[in-house]
């Protein structure tokens, strides 16, 4: 199997899409367009107070119309055992613990009598009074052991607060990042049916394992008597890395009416169900001498969680790798609040808090008159900051540097409010990026079949990043074929297991494993004495034990993020006429998909930065935004000029492909590099997002 023409570069090249043209021609289906026989719809029943219990439910009115077929409340709902994420406790009891909880489900023959149904249904509570207020100085706010991701809550070196007062130049800053919404262009949806006593269930989710997992708790079965699976996913950011009510609530109604039933989300459902990115108050202290050098950095962040669930935006964990300060303290504090459960969002922590850290070492270089790539160039660190441990490699100042290369910065004008054009203010920002690398264990099974294709068998899921494009490249080089000889089957538990699409990890757990089963099986197949049985031949691969191991490196991608804005002061508007972002990821597996996900992370940062935010309303409890007309997505004419480069990175010590993760560095800093442009602009700094025109003018 050596020496086929056309394969050395297979990794890397930027491979079309596999399932591109069913996408495009709208064959590709989606977990609510599985039509079965007799299948049904439901339709959910938020509550309308913010904290409290249902009383009581009319659910006769609803049962009175035509097509509604049952009404779920937690009086006759089947009842569960206790899930791992209380957020799939539903009807179960009639707490109310914040606004949209659901208090019912309504199932009817089509969508429409189930949503008029849901209409219906009269539900009376027992008020009491709530708070979904964060302040820094809220009464209940406390340091939790762990923030997201196990990171512990507060990490300290030397003495930052002594070497703070010491510094000859200080910034002491606080800023906000409002609640910020995943809505994924699919909204959650979930198909179930009971078939003899095996749950069929068709879902949206970046992770059918976790999803089957969490069924077998709640409905007390074997996971071998659950089906999940995920073919086609239209976006999660996080929001569908954990099972959400959708799927609890079909298998429950399926269970209930015996029938087929779909449970598709309204898109206003969704803040207050499938988790949102939590609010964060941040205050920086930055303590530097007259040369730039940081000696002393501190990042806390207060946020919020809710009333059944501490969950903690890690926004201060950042701080720990990016810049060598001797004195150095990062902490997160967390108020519970009547409000809906937080929980991950394209780069949870870094994104909240490298814009926060990297808007205040903007704020540092023109306190300092340094230019700011340089700020960031002279507190490049040796090694790990926190933890002391090299980096197996980091990049950051390459990319800072080529960025200012490509983007043009050395001509640019450091002073506030140099570049005015008739009514419009020019200016320019940069700021660092960084994602820690992750990478969890890995089934997979490669399959020689006798026509001289192979197949490769992974639970993967693709959420729309072409993860089944990208595994069949990294199939393809390590049995040493062409690419269209490798046939992949993704998204179903019924594949060897493997990990959830998040943490920008993926691609990482599921190539290492499906490299691992190629090269076995290109072994196989150099020892085999004669033709490929016909029932072909396997090799299977189980990366437990290398793709969690510690290792003694610390392990990070690194990027740099400019920006120009022209802020228009008539209007107040904000518009980005050109982004630029560099990455030093490892390496790049597939140059296409890889572009789409540094732009889309970009992307998603322009709108954290300027359109993006919710505001929890204190007298009704619940989020003012949540739908797409009053929650502001980036459009195709807010983004007019983007460009995503991305270093050659060697580095040894990651994965057998040599890959870093790339789903979320996109976001991490972007946000800061269009706020520090806007101050160049304006000569203002804004220190709460979105910088909207009500807030600029
Ligand atoms: Mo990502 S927020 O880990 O899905």
């Amino acid at each position: 199997m050596t020496g086929t023409t056309g394969t050395e570069t297979v990794l890397g090249a930027p491979a079309e899409r596999r399932e591109g043209r069913e996408k495009v021609t709208g064959t590709a289906r989606y977990a609510a367009e599985y039509d079965g026989p007799a299948r049904a719809h439901a339709w959910p029943v938020p509550a309308t107070v913010a904290r409290g219990r249902v009383t009581a439910v009319d659910a006769g009115p609803a049962l009175a119309l035509p097509g509604v077929l049952a009404v779920l409340t937690h009086e006759n709902a089947p009842r569960l055992a206790e899930p791992d994420d209380p957020i799939l406790a539903v009807l179960q009891n009639p707490r109310v613990p914040h606004r949209g909880w659901f208090v019912a489900l309504v199932v009817a023959e089509s969508l429409e009598a189930a949503r008029e149904g849901a209409d219906a249904v009269r539900v009376a509570y027992e008020a009491e009074p709530h708070d979904v207020t964060l302040t820094a100085s809220h009464p209940d706010a406390y340091t939790p052991e762990n923030a997201n991701g196990g990171y512990p809550a507060v990490r300290e070196h030397g003495d930052p607060d002594a070497a703070f007062a010491a510094a000859e130049v200080r910034v002491d800053v606080e800023y906000r990042v409002p609640p910020l919404h995943n809505h994924p262009m699919e909204p959650h949806a979930s198909t179930a049916r009971w078939d003899e006593g095996h749950l069929v269930v068709r879902t949206s989710s970046q992770g059918t394992g976790p999803v089957r997992a969490a069924l077998a708790k709640v409905f007390e079965l074997p996971e071998e008597r659950i089906t999940v699976s995920a073919e086609h996913v239209g976006g999660g950011f996080g929001s569908k890395g954990t099972p959400r009510p959708d799927v609890v609530l079909a298998a429950m109604a399926a269970r209930h009416t015996g029938r087929t039933v779909t449970v598709a989300f309204p898109r206003r459902r969704l803040p207050a169900v499938v988790g949102h990115r939590a609010p964060t108050l941040h205050r920086l202290r930055l303590g530097a001498g007259r040369d730039g050098g940081l000696v002393s950095l501190s990042h806390e962040v207060t946020t919020h969680s809710s009333r059944i669930k501490e969950f903690v935006e890690q926004a201060a964990v950042p701080a720990r790798v990016m810049y060598a300060a001797p004195h150095l303290r990062s902490v997160h504090r967390v108020v519970r609040l009547d409000v809906p459960t937080p929980s991950w969002m394209r780069a949870p922590g870094e994104s909240p808090g490298m814009y926060a850290l990297e808007s205040a070492m903007d704020e540092l270089a023109a306190e300092l008159g340094v230019d700011p790539v340089e700020l960031r160039v002279r507190n490049e660190p040796a090694a790990d900051p926190d933890t002391g441990r090299p980096f197996s490699s980091r990049h950051l100042v390459e990319c800072l540097r080529e960025g200012a290369r490509r983007f043009g910065w050395a001509a640019r004008d450091p002073r506030p409010r140099s570049g005015a054009a008739g009514a419009l203010l020019i200016g320019t920002g940069v700021a660092a990026a960084t994602y820690p690398v992750m990478a969890a264990p890995s089934r997979a099974s490669a399959w020689a079949l006798p026509d001289g294709t192979f197949l490769v068998r992974v639970n993967a899921t693709d959420i729309g990043t072409g993860a089944r494009t990208v595994l069949a490249q990294v199939a393809a080089d390590a049995l040493g074929v062409p690419l269209d000889r490798v046939g992949i089957e993704v998204g179903s538990t019924e594949l060897p297991a493997a990990p959830l699409a998040g943490g920008s990890s993926g691609t990482a757990s599921w190539g290492w494993a499906v490299h691992e089963a190629c090269a076995r099986l290109a072994d196989r197949l150099t020892t085999l004495p004669g033709p490929v049985p016909e029932a072909g031949l396997g090799a299977h691969a189980d990366t437990a034990g290398q793709a969690d191991a510690e290792s003694r490196y610390s392990r990070h991608a690194f990027g740099a993020h400019f920006a120009e804005v022209a802020v228009d002061t008539v209007t107040g508007e904000v518009r980005v006429r050109r982004m630029l972002g560099v990455y030093a990821a490892g390496r790049i597996l597939n140059a296409r998909t890889a572009r789409s996900q540094f732009v889309g992370g970009m992307t998603m940062g322009l709108g954290m930065a300027l359109t993006e935010g919710s505001h929890l309303d204190p007298a009704f409890g619940d989020f003012a935004e949540s739908d797409l007309a009053s929650y502001h997505v980036p459009a195709h004419a807010d983004v007019t000029d983007i460009e995503a480069h991305w270093l050659q990175e060697d580095d040894p010590h990651l994965n057998p492909m040599g890959s870093k993760g790339i789903g979320e560095i996109g976001i991490v800093g972007s946000a800061a590099a269009i706020g520090n442009a806007v101050h160049h602009a304006t000569g203002i700094r804004f220190r709460e997002l979105p910088l909207t025109p009500d807030r600029v003018l």
